[in-house]
């Protein structure tokens, strides 16, 4: 990826944070996801009265891109406030199509700031069912 490819992710995670519907905790998260053929799909989270219902925004973006027909991933930008990983669920939903992503998580405040890991390192012992028992 170079560095405009990276800088574009980035900002696109940025702008579908802009979108977040996160009317309950306040906390509003942008994904962007750069497919095997150079598109970017984004995502944000969307809350809902019932808490648990909440959608994630790197889930929200991994359905779009999926829905699309995309089932190759680069990279993944997580935009927030103070530059969160995914999730433990969404770690193990990206897993399903990536055995390895790089994903950028992106800090917005006080200054942006972007810290790059590996899916490997977020998830390095993912539930995976053995086919031969
Ligand atoms: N959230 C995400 O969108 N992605 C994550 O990986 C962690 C949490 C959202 C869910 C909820 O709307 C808000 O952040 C606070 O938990």
């Amino acid at each position: 990826m170079d560095s405009e490819t990276r800088e574009k992710l980035i900002a696109a995670a940025q702008q579908a944070r802009t979108r977040a519907y996160a009317v309950y905790s306040g906390f509003t998260v942008g994904a962007a996801l750069l497919t095997a053929d150079g598109a970017r799909i984004t995502g944000c989270n969307v809350e809902n009265v019932s808490l648990g219902l909440t959608q994630c925004a790197e889930r929200v973006a991994l359905g779009r891109a999926i829905a699309e027909g995309h089932r190759e991933f680069q990279a993944l930008a997580v935009a927030s406030s103070t530059g969160v990983a995914p999730c433990g669920a969404c770690r193990q939903v990206l897993a399903e199509f990536c055995d390895e992503l790089r994903v950028l998580l992106v800090q917005e405040k006080p200054i942006l700031h972007t810290r790059e890991v590996s899916l490997l390192a977020l998830l390095p012992d993912r539930f995976e069912p053995k086919t031969d028992s």
